[in-house]
Parts: C-alpha cells; sequence; structure tokens
C-alpha cells in the first residue's frame, strides 16, 4: 500500500510518500522559517496560506522522486491535531478532497504520534515496547509505549515546552526566530560552570517538567550579567545544561517507572547534540530518527497513517482538525 502523509501543523509543510512494503519512497519539506523569522514568531494566518502555496508543488516533486503518479497513491494521511486551526484545516481539505476524488481512504493521524513512531523509519527500527520522550517547542512528555495505538503518558510539562524555553531564552538574549537551534550553536562556545541554574522538579516524584522557570532564570540572569557575547554564550550554555539535565534525569526516572529498557527520542528539541550525547549514558538502548525527522516532516506522518490504513481504517470524508487534542 501506498501512503501519501500530509504535514502542515505549524510552519513546515512536509510531503511524503510511504509504501508499506518498500518502506520510505520519498519526502518533500518546505519551512516557513525565513517568513515569520522577522515577526519573531509563527503568525497563524500567514502560515496557513502558506501551507496553501507549497503541498501540490511539494506532492508533485514528490512523485517525480518516487516515479509515481497520483493514481498509483492507495490512501492519504494527514496531520488533524494539535496545532494552528488554520494551518491544519489547509492540509485536511487537501487530503480528503484529494482522497474524495481518487476515491480512496484518508486518515487524520495525531502530531505527537508521528513524531513518537519516527526512530521507525530508520534501518535499526526500535522493538517494542519502549518509552518515548517528546520534545519539540509545543510539547515535553515522556510515554510509555506498550504496542503501537496504546500510549500511556508518565509525564508532561506542567507550563512551557522545552523548545519553547530553548526559543524565550534565545529572544531574550537577542537571537532570532526559532532560538532553539541557534542558542545550541551559542552554548558550544559557553565555557562551564561559570553559571548554576536551577533542575526544576527533580525533586519532586514522577515524570512530570516545568520549563517556564527556567526561561526567567534565564531572563535575570542576563540582565544581572555585562550582556557580552561570551556572558549570552555562558548562559546559553547553562541553560543548556540545565534542561538536558533535567530530562537524563526524567527519562532514567520514567525508564525505571515503566521498567522499559528501550528510550525512543523524538521532536525538535531531539536534534539537539548535548541531549544526544547525554541520553547515550542512560542503561538503555536509546533511538533517535535522522535529523531531519526530529523536526516536523510528512514522513511521521505517512508512516503513522500507513499502520491504521494497512489495518483498514477509514474514516468518514469530513474535514476535520482538532487543535488540541490529547495523545
Ligand atoms: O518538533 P518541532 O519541529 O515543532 C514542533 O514544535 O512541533 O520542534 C521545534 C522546536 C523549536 O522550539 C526549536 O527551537 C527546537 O525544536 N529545536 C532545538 C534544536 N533544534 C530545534 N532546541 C534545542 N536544540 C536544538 N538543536
Ligand atoms: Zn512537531
Amino acid at each position: 500500500m501506498r501512503v501519501l502523509g500530509i504535514e502542515s501543523s505549524c510552519d513546515e509543510t512536509g510531503v511524503a510518500l510511504y509504501d508499506t512494503d518498500k518502506g520510505l519512497l520519498a519526502h518533500r519539506l518546505f519551512s516557513q522559517i525565513a517568513m515569520h523569522a522577522e515577526y519573531g514568531g509563527v503568525v497563524p494566518e500567514l502560515a496557513s496560506r502558506d501551507h496553501i502555496r507549497r503541498v501540490l508543488p511539494l506532492l508533485r516533486e514528490a512523485l517525480v522522486d518516487a516515479n509515481m503518479t497520483m493514481a498509483d497513491i492507495d490512501g492519504i494521511a494527514y496531520t488533524a491535531g494539535p496545532g494552528l486551526i488554520g494551518a491544519l484545516l489547509t492540509g485536511a481539505s487537501i487530503a480528503r478532497s484529494m482522497a474524495w476524488g481518487l476515491n480512496i481512504p484518508a486518515v487524520g493521524v495525531h502530531h505527537m504520534e508521528g513524531h513518537l513512531l519516527a526512530p521507525m523509519l530508520e534501518e535499526n527500527p526500535p522493538e517494542l515496547p519502549f518509552v518515548a520522550l517528546l520534545v519539540s517547542g509545543g510539547h515535553t512528555m515522556l510515554v510509555d509505549v506498550p504496542r503501537i495505538g496504546e500510549y500511556h503518558i508518565l509525564g508532561e510539562s506542567v507550563d512551557d515546552a522545552a523548545g519553547e524555553a530553548f526559543d524565550k531564552t534565545a529572544k531574550l538574549m537577542g537571537l532570532d526566530y526559532p532560538g532553539g537551534p541557534l542558542l545550541a550553536k551559542l552554548a558550544e562556545q559557553g565555557r562551564e560552570g561559570i553559571y548554576k541554574f536551577p533542575r526544576p522538579m527533580v525533586d519532586r516524584p514522577g515524570c512530570d517538567f516545568s520549563f517556564s522557570g527556567l526561561k526567567t532564570f534565564s531572563l535575570t540572569t542576563w540582565q544581572k550579567s555585562g550582556q557580552t557575547e561570551q556572558d549570552k554564550a555562558d548562559i546559553a550554555r547553562a541553560f543548556e545544561e540545565a534542561v538536558v539535565d533535567t530530562l537524563f534525569i526524567k527519562c532514567r526516572r520514567a525508564l525505571e517507572q515503566a521498567g522499559r529498557k528501550r528510550l525512543v527520542v523524538a521532536g525538535g528539541v531531539g536534534a539537539n547534540r548535548r541531549l544526544r550525547a547525554r541520553l547515550a549514558e542512560l542503561k538503555a538502548e536509546v533511538y533517535f530518527p535522522r535529523l531531519a525527522f526530529c523536526t516536523d516532516n510528512g514522513a511521521m506522518i505517512a508512516y503513522a497513517g500507513a499502520l491504521r490504513l494497512q489495518a483498514g481504517a477509514s474514516e468518514a470524508a469530513v474535514i476535520n482538525a482538532r487543535p488540541r487534542w490529547a495523545l
């Protein structure tokens, strides 16, 4: 079965073609980051309009890459939520209309399910069961996955997501949007031990996170510093270490609590090098998707949808999008 996946929940348009026998055939992505950067964050209306412009050209390119035509598509998967309502509706409308026109089934996929299944697209995919750490700009959660489709949330952020804390800390020190990767780059020049940031909620039982305090800590530290380039790098380093350390401690706890020996890491912050290095210290097998599939992409949606379509799933031909949607 050949499945088209469409991702349009935020500021990235992703399109992919996945074959349930042969694996991933093609994937294309357009990032709107440059367009939103001048506003310091994602402008929802601009995002929706750009998704409209991008989906079909990206699909045409993917079809060429996969040496396929529209008639070869057997099913469609699209991100139905959570995300920006207008952006989601764009993908949902295109997916549903195409499915209707081609007389093939379509299913709405949960964006975070897509992220947590992304490592399954790699050459050595993790076996089940596993614990997944989902760390993106919108979510930070630890999920126990006994089998695909069954997700038990072990803990999540009570306020800001880890990526959001990265972006906000970067912004207050004058870095461009999205600041996460830029802050991580800057942290490489930071000296160890100049600043000591707290590790929020590690003394409390459970696997919940809280990152909004770290962002405030960054603000006061930055204001009290000399605000030189070196201060910026030192703060970036201390901030990054605090986030990474906190994630490490909670991952170790989640694995113990669920009795699992495998950890899957997904979501944009999963691209962070320090996090990757630190999690490798866990007494567990740790799986990461390739960098391109850590951030939003169509391949993870095609994969998650293909599993359901292959099992015979079909949904009513209704254009639905759920900006808020529990995993
Ligand atoms: O999963 P994603 O592409 O989008 C959603 O939020 O769904 O994640 C984007 C987030 C942003 O907050 C971005 O700053 C962060 O991931 N991010 C990073 C790095 N690369 C992306 N944060 C820290 N270090 C990185 N290398
Ligand atoms: Zn995402």
